[in-house]
């Protein structure tokens, strides 16, 4: 498979998210979670262009949802849409190769800094050129990104109940809102550790390869391995915090 290729279709892809009409063309999933007719457009791009590459690959993607296949493309087609409706510029084109059970090749491009992160399973975790490495941060000099679960306000309370604790033992919050973003900030020292307790496979899929390859690590709450499959609760981290977010976090969930 040729990387560099679909590297080029995901830049190509971001000039649907330059086209104001498209952005401004919305459709409510619910009265809190958004769909605009740019991540309709980049979903449709993407699908078509890939097919043309290899049509024996299927496709998993948070406009269409679906199920996971092996091989399959896992696609976001825009991570962070509420972000890039309220201008501001914090959203992701994700996109990630399941194969032989695990992600393989990813790519996670933020079109308003113009940052291209990617990986190759073995091969190391990218921004552009530069090899990326997690930062070697323990809590008190953490930054952690919080995920708010944005379909549904009926983890609030545990959400920031966890956070507030949390926060008085790191640096400081922070919240992205982009969790593919959150994953490659991880891979890139910028930030430490991130959370949610419920998120979709599209948000993490292409991010979860960048961050391992930087050599960082991402679970479920129990400790156990992400399945892309379906929704999943996820701790993702520098590797050396993991145990602290894995304890304070499952104080909130017995
Ligand atoms: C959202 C983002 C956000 C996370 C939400 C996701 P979307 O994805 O990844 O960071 O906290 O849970 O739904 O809906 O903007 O693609």
């Amino acid at each position: 498979m040729n990387f560099k290729k679909i590297i080029d279709l995901v830049i190509e892809a971001s000039k649907f998210i330059a086209d104001e009409n498209l952005i401004n063309t919305i459709k409510n999933k619910c009265e809190i979670d958004f769909v605009t007719e740019a991540d309709i457009k980049i979903n449709d791009f993407l699908k078509s262009e890939f097919k043309k590459i290899d049509n024996t690959i299927g496709f998993f993607t948070e406009e269409e949802c679906g199920q996971l296949t092996d091989p399959c493309w896992i696609i976001d087609p825009i991570d962070g849409t509420t972000n890039l409706i309220y201008g501001y510029k914090m959203c992701s084109i994700s996109v990630g190769l399941f194969f032989n059970g695990e992600i393989q090749f990813s790519v996670v491009y933020n079109p308003f800094s113009k940052e291209l992160f990617s990986s190759e399973k073995g091969k190391g975790a990218f921004l552009w050129n530069k090899r990326l490495h997690v930062s070697s941060r323990n809590i008190n000099k953490s930054l952690i990104e919080i995920g708010i679960v944005s379909k549904t306000k009926k983890y609030a309370d545990i959400s920031f109940d966890i956070a507030k604790n949390i926060y008085k033992d790191c640096l400081d919050i922070r919240r992205v809102c982009s969790a593919a973003l959150d994953l490659c900030y991880i891979a890139d020292s910028r930030l430490d550790g991130y959370f949610e307790i419920q998120i979709e496979p599209w948000d993490i899929a292409a991010g979860s390869l960048i961050l391992t390859e930087a050599g960082g690590k991402i679970t479920c709450f129990d400790g156990d391995e992400i399945q892309f499959s379906q929704s999943t609760s996820v701790i993702a981290s520098n590797n050396i915090i993991h145990g602290y977010l894995q304890k304070s976090i499952n104080t909130f969930m017995l």
